[in-house]
C-alpha cells in the first residue's frame, strides 16, 4: 500500500483494546503485508509516546512520538488523526539523535511530535517507513485542568521479572492517562543493553497477557524519574550508561543544566565516552535529571534524589524547588522523591536525606510525595516534621540522618475523614523487582515508624491514582490484580 489511506478497520481499534489486547499489532498485521514490507521488524524499539518538553498544560496539545532503528537511511513520515477521524495530518519531520557509543551498535532515536491535539483527547497515529505504514497506534493528548485523570505510579521497575510483566499487564488493565516511575527504571546501572533486557520487553511487547507485560508504552506517555540503578555509575564503569538521557523526553525546566555543576551525577573521565555521550543526550543531560509537569489539575515535580552528588540544601535548589511550587495553581500538588524522607522499612531505617526539603513542601502545601527505593508499599499518617535543628551545609547522602519532631493527624482514615492536615508520604516501589524489601513488616505494625499506617511488602504491586476535581481515589494493586489499600483524600 502506498498511498495515505488507511484500513478502515483501523479506526475501529479502541485504544482499550491496544492496551488490553494488544490489538494494535493484530491489526497491523494485514498492513504491513500490504505495503510490501520485508518480513522482520523496522524497529528495535517500537514508537512510544512521551510529553516531551511541555511542562505547562497547553490550549492546544501536544505529544511526542519516538521510536529507535538501527539504521537512518530510511525516510520516516509520522501521521496522525486527532479525534480519530478525518484526514489524516502529518507531523514535523522528525528529529534525529544517533546513539554511537561504545561496545553497542550504532542506533538512532527518532522524536516526532504531533501538534494541535484537543486536551484529552483521542488521537490515531501510524508511522511510516519509505512510504508503508509500518506501526500505527492510539494515544490520549494530556488533559486539561477540567478533566479527571487517572495515571499509574509505581517505581523499582526495569529488571525484567516475571512479576514486572504482571504488574505492566494490570497496570494497563486501568487505561491510564500516564505511567510515573519515581525512579529505578532499569537495573542495575541505567545501561542501553539494560533498557533492551529489562525494560521495553516489558512494557512494549506484541501481545498483553500476565506472562509478556502490556503494550502501554505506544498509547501513554511514561515519565519518570533517577534512581540508584538509573545512574548509579559513571561511563568509566559503563560505556553504555546514561540511557535515560538518550532515550526519554521530559521537560526540560530542571535547575541543573552543566555537568560542570556539583549538583549533577558526572559522567566521569574517559574523553571519548563523554563525547559520545553528550552526542546522544543532547540538551537532555544533566537538565532532564529534574523537571515538573501538569497534567489535568494536578502538578507533579519529579525529583533527582539518590544522586550522591545533589545537595537539597543548595540555596539555589531550594530556591528552584519553592518556585515550582509556587508557581502552580493546580488544584494539588504532588512530588516525584525516589528517597523517601519517611519510611519504616528496616532494610533503610537511616534514609533521611530528603527531609531536607520538606519545609518547602508543607509551605506550598504539597499534597503527597511518591516514593520507590525500598521495594514495598507504605503510607504515612498526614504529617509535619520539623527538623530538630537547622541544617547546615551539603546534605547529599542517601544516609545522612535528620531528626525532628513530628505532628501527626490521626484523625485522617481515608474513608470518613478524608481532609488530610499534613502531606502524605507512600512508598511505591513495588513495581517489577522481585527482591521485596522487609517483606516480614507487612501487617506487622509494631515494626514501624510511628507515622506509619500501613505497610506491604508481600507482593508485587502498583498505585492507581484518580484525580476528580477536588476528590482523589487510590487503589493499590497487585501483580494478580487484587486490591491491597484503597483510601480518598479530598479538599
Ligand atoms: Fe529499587
Amino acid at each position: 500500500m502506498s498511498g495515505p489511506e488507511t484500513n478502515e478497520s483501523q479506526s475501529e481499534l479502541s485504544r482499550r483494546d491496544v492496551l488490553r489486547a494488544g490489538a494494535g499489532v493484530l491489526a497491523l498485521a494485514p498492513l504491513s503485508q500490504a505495503a510490501g514490507e520485508k518480513p522482520g521488524d523496522p524497529f528495535l524499539v517500537k514508537p512510544y509516546l512521551q510529553l516531551g518538553d511541555a511542562s505547562r498544560l497547553l490550549k492546544s496539545e501536544q505529544m511526542v512520538v519516538s521510536w529507535q532503528t538501527g539504521t537512518d537511511e530510511s525516510k520516516w513520515v509520522v501521521e496522525f488523526r486527532p479525534g480519530r477521524k478525518g484526514k489524516w495530518i502529518a507531523a514535523g519531520a522528525p528529529k534525529i539523535d544517533p546513539v554511537v557509543v561504545s561496545g553497542i551498535a550504532p542506533h538512532w532515536v527518532f522524536r516526532a511530535t504531533l501538534t494541535g491535539l484537543a486536551p484529552g483527547g483521542e488521537f490515531e497515529y501510524r508511522v511510516r517507513r519509505n512510504g508503508n505504514t509500518v506501526f500505527a497506534s492510539t494515544g490520549r493528548a494530556r488533559k486539561s485542568g477540567s478533566q479527571s485523570v487517572r495515571c499509574v505510579v509505581m517505581g523499582d521497575c526495569g529488571t525484567g521479572s516475571p512479576q514486572q510483566k504482571r504488574v505492566a499487564f494490570q497496570a494497563a488493565r486501568i487505561d491510564p492517562d500516564f505511567v510515573l516511575i519515581p525512579g529505578d527504571l532499569v537495573y542495575s546501572n541505567g545501561r542501553i543493553s539494560e533498557y533492551r533486557s529489562s525494560f521495553w520487553p516489558a512494557y512494549s511487547p506484541d501481545t498483553a497477557s500476565p506472562e509478556s507485560g502490556a503494550p502501554l508504552l505506544r498509547s501513554v506517555p511514561f515519565l519518570g524519574g533517577l534512581g540508584q540503578h538509573d545512574t548509579g555509575a559513571t561511563l568509566d564503569d559503563y560505556a553504555d550508561g546514561f540511557a535515560f538521557y538518550m532515550y526519554w523526553s521530559f521537560p526540560l525546566n530542571g535547575p541543573v543544566g552543566d555537568e560542570g555543576s556539583a549538583n549533577a551525577f558526572p559522567l566521569g573521565n574517559n574523553q571519548e565516552r563523554r563525547a559520545a555521550a553528550f552526542a546522544a543526550t543532547g540538551d537532555r543531560y544533566p537538565r532532564m535529571a529534574n523537571y515538573s509537569f501538569d497534567y489535568g489539575d494536578s502538578h507533579w515535580t519529579v525529583l533527582d534524589t539518590w544522586n550522591p552528588h545533589i545537595n537539597w540544601n543548595d540555596p539555589m535548589l531550594r530556591k528552584w524547588l519553592r518556585k515550582d511550587l509556587e508557581s502552580t495553581d493546580a488544584t494539588w500538588k504532588f512530588v516525584s522523591s525516589y528517597l523517601p524522607p519517611f519510611n519504616s522499612s528496616t532494610a533503610y531505617p537511616h534514609t533521611q536525606k530528603m527531609r531536607v526539603i520538606v519545609d518547602i513542601l508543607q509551605d506550598t502545601g504539597v499534597d503527597i510525595v511518591f516514593c520507590g527505593y525500598a521495594h514495598s508499599y507504605q503510607v504515612t499518617y498526614p504529617l509535619r516534621f520539623t527538623p530538630t535543628s537547622k541544617l547546615d551545609g551539603p546534605v547529599r547522602a542517601a544516609g545522612h540522618e535528620i531528626p525532628g519532631k513530628f505532628e501527626l493527624d490521626k484523625t485522617f482514615d481515608g474513608k470518613t475523614k478524608t481532609k488530610a492536615d499534613g502531606i502524605l508520604y507512600i512508598t511505591t516501589g513495588g513495581g517489577g523487582n522481585a527482591g521485596l524489601h522487609s517483606p516480614e513488616q507487612t501487617d506487622n505494625p509494631k515494626t514501624w515508624q510511628p507515622f506509619t499506617v500501613k505497610y506491604n511488602a508481600s507482593v508485587n504491586q502498583f498505585t492507581d491514582l484518580r484525580i476528580n476535581d477536588d476528590h482523589l481515589a487510590l487503589r493499590q494493586v497487585d501483580l494478580n490484580g487484587n486490591l491491597i489499600d484503597e483510601f480518598r483524600v479530598s479538599k
